[in-house]
This record gives C-alpha cells, structure tokens and sequence, in this order.
C-alpha cells in the first residue's frame, strides 16, 4: 500500500468540506487504488495543522497561529497540494503561490480558486510541464459541472465547434426569480442575499466576471487557447430589467447568462452576456442553481450536461474526482 500525503491550502467552506469528504472516502483509497491518502498539513492565512501521520477531523478545529504559507506546505511533504484560497484574478491571489510553490517541486496540484489559473495559467502549465507535476482544475472550471473532463475524455478526437455554459449559479438562481416569479433585478437580488444565495458584494457573479473565468479556463485548459481577461466581452445581468423579462416571456423565451466560446476564422472568441432560449432547449431547463454546458463537435453533434449539485460538497466532490484521477495516473507512472 503507497501512502499519498495531501497538503489542503485554504480552509475556508471549501476546503474544510474537500478535507472531511477526502476522510470519509480514505477506505475506497485503500480498496480501489492502493493508497492510504493522509491529510498531513491544513491551513488558513494566519493558522494551520500538521501531521506527517494525518490528521483526523478532530484537529481541523485546533489550527495553530503561524503555521501557514507555501514553505509550510512545502515542509509538510505532502505529494498533492488541494488549493482553496479565495480568487482574484486581478493578482492570481494567495493561491498563486502555493501553486508556483507544488508545481515547481513536482507535486501535483488539485485547484479549487479560479484566481491563480486566470492570472498565471500558462507559467503554471509549463511548471508542471518541466516538473511532471499534474495539474488538475475540475473545482475551478465550474466544479461539479464536467467541463474539462468532458473535453479531454468525452469528446476525445473530435473538433469543438463551439462551447455554450450556464456557468455561475447565482445568475441563474437570479434570471430564473425574475422569470418565474415577476421579481424585478434588485428584489430578486435582495430575495438572494437573504438566502445566503448571493454574496453580500454580488458584482463578481452579477456582471458577469465569474462566468468570464470559468469560460476562460475552459478556452485555455481544455481547448489550448491563450486567452486573456481583456480578450473577452463580459456583459452581465445587473442592466436587465423586470420590462427586458416580460418581453422575453411574451415571446416564449427564457433568458440566461451565457459563456461562449466561438470559432471564427480558426480565431478563437470568447464572450459572456445575456441569451434567450425557447422553452425546448435544454438550456431554458437549467433551473435555480444548476449548472450546464453544452459542446458542439463535429462527430459527436451537441452534448449536453447540466449539474445541480449542492455547494460546498458539489466543489468538494469536483476536487476529489481530480485527486483520484491523479491517483489512477501515478498508480500506471505517469503525469499529464
Ligand atoms: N463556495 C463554493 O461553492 C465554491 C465553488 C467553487 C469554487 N469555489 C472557490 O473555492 C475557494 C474557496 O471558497 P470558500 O467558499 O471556501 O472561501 P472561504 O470560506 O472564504 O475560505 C477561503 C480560505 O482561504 C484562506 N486563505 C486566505 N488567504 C490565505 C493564505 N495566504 N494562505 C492560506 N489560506 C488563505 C482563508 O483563511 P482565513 O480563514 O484565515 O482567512 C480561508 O480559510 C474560492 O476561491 C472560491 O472561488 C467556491
């Protein structure tokens, strides 16, 4: 039996809900892989715990000041690095070292913040490259959705023709209130934020930022794109108006907030705004907080997913998929 330590950076709702799902799961390790997958190292930004023996569930409530950075991670000789830092795209945030830190060193790397991926996506791929670490963003590329996996597995040998998602869970929730329910954007909003469905600083998710870094990572990750924030047109929902959806509802449409992903030329363009769907179209089913992507190939025509799962576990779930995959490829001898 190889032991498989794991290092979690980040240890906010996510990370804590990745780490408690990773013991639950530690016997199907065992039984399916071989391996006896320790978690020897958690921390926030100011506090963290360690354990080369790993930690049980008790001691993620007993972090201790100081122990926490990238060297911390680094010190625990953890094999794979679970990253779940907030995201800013705008610097790569907290994570971004962290990631440079595994990456450089041969560890692999299972990335929840969107952050780092956005700001630095192509010096960590060529890290990982140079070191045979592997580099997995299921968590970040609309978690529970499979986005990536989908175009490295699903559709394999096939050419993409277009990519359309439903990719941020709170546009969704949002669209769907105004529609069903006549709610106009800042009721529907308020409704939202009461809920705990919205952020009390909705603009990352509203105007259309967060569907724009999950569009990129999927342009730049799955399809070999180098794309860029300022290459794509990002128009969110906070213009749209109660008047805007009863037309759309006069009209038998039902709007959503789409990522899209186009080929024109052999360029290829990215974009995020509002679209409108008749009610057939899988797209106008995507309900709540569901998810969904649709792919256009050549072979295979359109494929379709939608997800709706429930969060912090959908996330959790998303990056412990990516860890078993990892461990599926390090069992055969391999990186990618
Ligand atoms: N929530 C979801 O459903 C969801 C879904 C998909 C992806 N994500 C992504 O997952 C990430 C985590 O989300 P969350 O909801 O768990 O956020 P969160 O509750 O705010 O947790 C963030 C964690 O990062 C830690 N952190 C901040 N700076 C750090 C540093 N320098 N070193 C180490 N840790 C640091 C924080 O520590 P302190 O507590 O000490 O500040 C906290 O533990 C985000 O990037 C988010 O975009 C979330």
């Amino acid at each position: 039996m190889r032991t498989v330590k794991v290092a979690v950076a980040g240890f906010g709702g996510v990370g804590r809900a990745t780490a408690t799902l990773l013991l639950s799961r530690r016997e199907r390790y065992r039984r399916v892989h071989g391996a006896d997958v320790r978690i020897v190292a958690a921390c926030g930004s100011s506090a963290g715990v360690a354990d080369p023996a790993g930690l049980e569930a008790e001691r993620f409530d007993a972090l201790k000041d100081g122990l926490t950075g990238p060297d911390f991670v680094a010190a625990s000789g953890a094999d794979i690095l679970i990253e779940a830092g907030p995201t800013d795209f705008r610097t790569g945030g907290p994570g971004l070292a962290y990631i440079r830190s595994a990456l450089s060193a041969g560890r692999d790397a299972v990335v929840i913040s969107k952050g780092a991926l956005i700001h630095s996506g192509r010096e960590l791929r060529e890290s990982a490259q140079v070191s045979g670490a592997m580099l997995k963003i299921s968590g970040a590329a609309a978690a529970a959705l499979p986005t990536i996996d989908l175009l490295d597995n699903s559709l394999t040998g096939c050419k993409v023709l277009g990519v359309d998602g439903v990719l941020n869970a709170t546009t969704n929730h949002l669209l769907d209130a105004m529609t069903t329910r006549g709610l106009g954007f800042e009721q529907a909003l308020r409704e939202a934020q009461a809920g705990g469905f919205a952020e009390a600083d909705p603009r990352n998710d509203v105007e259309g930022w967060d569907t724009a870094c999950k569009l990129l990572l999927i342009a730049n990750f799955g399809l070999g794109a180098d794309l860029t924030m300022h290459d794509l047109a990002v128009e969110g929902i906070q213009s749209v108006t109660a008047g805007d959806v009863a037309a759309w509802r006069a009209a038998g449409l039902v709007p959503k907030l789409v990522g899209t992903i186009a080929f024109e030329g052999g360029v290829i363009r990215a974009s995020v705004g509002v679209r409108t769907y008749p009610p057939t179209d899988p797209f106008a089913q995507v309900r709540g907080k569901a998810k969904a992507i649709r792919i256009m190939t050549d072979g295979m025509g359109e494929t379709v997913a939608i997800s709706n799962g429930a969060e912090p576990l959908a996330t959790a779930a998303a990056a412990l998929k990516d860890l078993e995959h990892i461990l599926v490829a390090r069992a055969k001898g391999r990186s990618s």
